[in-house]
């Protein structure tokens, strides 16, 4: 590499996109979250594992990150309660001095069709998926605001990686919450978009189709139900979460400083109507 300015340096070693950055994962303990830890540990950063149940498994996160020479720490809390979000976000800023980074990725799906669908399931799919997003980037968007652009650091603010689903566009029968929850999570994602840029805060959506976790198993583990999935995919593979990954370290690194208010699909083309391939 040609020696150049630190910024020249974190330009160009994609391995070293987040070197000295702050960031939160929530729901990092499983799936896309934890692929996404690991992936901006790698990249650089220093991580909060946010976690509700599943302790270990946030234990071994932490371990594999620090494995990395970055520091990392699990951090308990429910995203959709606002005091347990407060303080994690409070304890980042007292540990780490700042965030610079916030992926709003915890989620959920409580399953039912419309008639068997209780209020309860309704209200912790929203709870979860959409005012927790809205928790998380309130409380790291008051500490961009507070502590501005810092240029050794990142040309912007912060950044917002809101973790939202096909299912933010594509209709989900049988999945009436979730799917309100993600087409809700692409309009927060934006209006957040649209408010804080003039703050140079960054906020942008990924948008995963199906991709290879525990909360989609039964979708993906027999050879009939893979089968049956990939006719939805053009592409002609499951996702797996560090497709996922790799995705939330470009639009959090500078590469992608323009980027303001998009939502990024990665979805092996779900979203391009495949039925339409040879019908219509
Ligand atoms: C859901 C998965 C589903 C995928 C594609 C995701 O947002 O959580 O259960 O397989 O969308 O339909």
């Amino acid at each position: 590499m040609v020696a150049g300015s630190a910024d020249a340096n974190r330009q160009t070693d994609h391995a070293q996109l987040l070197r000295g950055q702050k960031a939160l994962v929530t729901g990092a303990n499983s799936g896309i979250g934890l692929a996404t830890a690991i992936a901006l540990g790698r990249a650089g950063a220093d991580v909060v594992v946010n976690y509700v149940v599943g302790e270990d498994e946030a234990h071994k996160v932490v371990e594999q990150i620090e494995g990395f020479g970055v520091r990392a720490y699990a951090h308990q809390a429910d995203v959709s309660d606002e005091d347990q979000v407060t303080a994690m976000v409070a304890r980042m800023v007292e540990e780490y001095g700042t965030i610079d980074i916030m992926v709003a990725n915890a989620g959920l799906q409580r399953d039912a069709p419309l008639a068997q669908m209780t209020l309860a399931q309704w209200r912790k799919v929203i709870d979860v998926n959409l005012t927790g997003q809205f928790l998380c980037a309130r409380e790291a968007a008051k500490e961009f605001v507070r502590r501005g652009v810092v240029e050794e650091v990142s040309r912007s603010a912060g950044k917002i990686i809101c973790m939202s689903s096909v299912h933010q566009t594509i209709p989900w029968a049988g999945h009436v919450n979730y799917a309100s929850s993600k087409g809700g999570v692409g309009m927060l994602m934006q209006t957040l978009a649209q408010e804080l840029a003039p703050h140079r805060i960054r906020v942008n959506a990924v948008a995963p189709g199906a991709i290879r976790t525990p909360i989609n198993r039964d979708a993906w583990s027999t050879p009939e139900a893979e089968a049956e999935l990939l006719r939805l995919i053009p592409y002609g593979r499951v996702g797996d979460p560090e497709d996922i990954a790799r995705a939330v370290v470009a639009l959090a690194s500078d590469l992608f400083d323009y980027v303001v208010g998009s939502t990024l699909y990665v979805d092996g083309g779900m979203t391009l109507f495949p039925g339409f391939a040879t019908g219509g």
